[in-house]
């Protein structure tokens, strides 16, 4: 489908991430010049930055299968043993929320990423043994919006850890065009600006603001998306000025109007607004604080008089 297409490919076309892209050249390069599968590599940091696409590169760049799972999706430790032994020499296994295997699923990777086998008991009680079988080499590629949510073991396993930063609005703009071209529309300079400059950071929410946009300049008929059109859009869609939307607003107002501002505990101020304290802790909370809007402390968030200034308010006084 056209999501599919709006992936790039190699890392040649990934846009953005620098540090991440430089380093992971060099050990594919490395890699490739040995004959070797690539060492495991954890990538994470906030939803929406590019760890999916980056690990279908990784598999692309080293001439493998990509194949793709999550840690949800993997219950028992026999539906991982599956996956693991149907895998051929050299192949990228995805492991997306690596941080949700389940603890039992967990110990069957340990052996299988330190030395490419599975520890598998046949029977119970006394009549039990251990069969050791030998897996092709592979790597595994795990994604986690934060590393810290890992067990120490799994971590430790991993010899290359990367975290992946929010974009630059240069790179961002260069992805709305990027995205553009591939939708066949034309986008003004200041329009491709716009959308990324309110994108917080994030390619998924570029590009989603660039498909509503584009659906509003089609329908008024223009030839190319402009300027205005963008700003009536991102207004219809309650993009606010800094990029933050409805579920944002929420939670800055409910500890403002709730709170005075804080400090109150993640699982209060989920509780007020009706939201899950862990999407507010991966999705929401990481941006806010990036562009100092909230702070945590060790009695709660509070909110940042940045954050009352953006919304026209006064800092209450304690
Ligand atoms: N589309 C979404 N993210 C991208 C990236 N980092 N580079 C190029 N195209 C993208």
């Amino acid at each position: 489908g056209i999501e599919q297409s709006l992936r790039p490919t190699s890392l040649q076309q990934y846009i953005g991430q620098h540090k991440v892209k430089e380093n992971l050249a060099i050990f594919i390069e490395a890699a490739q010049m040995r004959n070797e599968p690539l060492d495991h590599v954890l990538l994470y940091g906030p939803p929406g930055l590019g760890k999916t696409t980056l690990a279908s590169i990784i598999a692309n760049e080293m001439g493998v299968q990509f194949r793709t799972t999550s840690g949800p999706a993997i219950e028992r430790a026999g539906d991982l043993a599956a996956i693991l032994s149907s895998l051929e020499a050299g192949d990228v296994l995805f492991i997306d929320e690596i941080h949700r295997l389940p603890r039992s699923v967990e110990e069957v990777l340990y052996p299988a990423m330190e030395d490419f086998c599975l520890d598998i008991v046949i029977g119970s009680g006394p009549s039990a043994r251990s069969v050791r079988i030998d897996l092709p080499p592979f790597t595994l590629v795990g994604a986690t919006t934060r590393a810290g949510l890992l067990t120490a073991p799994l971590r430790d396993r991993f010899g290359v850890l990367s975290r992946l930063e929010y974009y630059e609005n240069a790179d961002l703009c260069k992805i709305v065009e990027r995205t553009s071209e591939i939708f066949h529309v034309q986008i003004s300079e200041n329009a491709a600006n716009e959308i990324a400059r309110r994108s917080r950071g994030t390619p998924r929410i570029a590009n989603r603001l660039l498909k509503r946009v584009r659906d509003i300049s089609q329908v008024k008929g223009e030839t190319e998306i402009s300027l205005d059109t963008t700003t009536k859009a991102l207004e219809m869609l309650q993009v606010d000025q800094v990029g933050l939307d409805h579920i944002d607003h929420k939670l800055l107002l409910g500890i403002m109007d709730g709170f005075q501002g804080g400090p109150v505990g993640l699982d209060t101020i989920a509780a007020t607004i009706g939201e899950e304290s862990q999407t507010i802790e991966d999705v929401y909370e990481p941006y806010l604080l990036q562009i100092g809007f909230i702070q945590r402390t060790p009695r709660g968030r509070v909110v940042t008089p940045k954050a009352y200034e953006h919304f026209h308010r006064e800092v209450p006084q304690a």
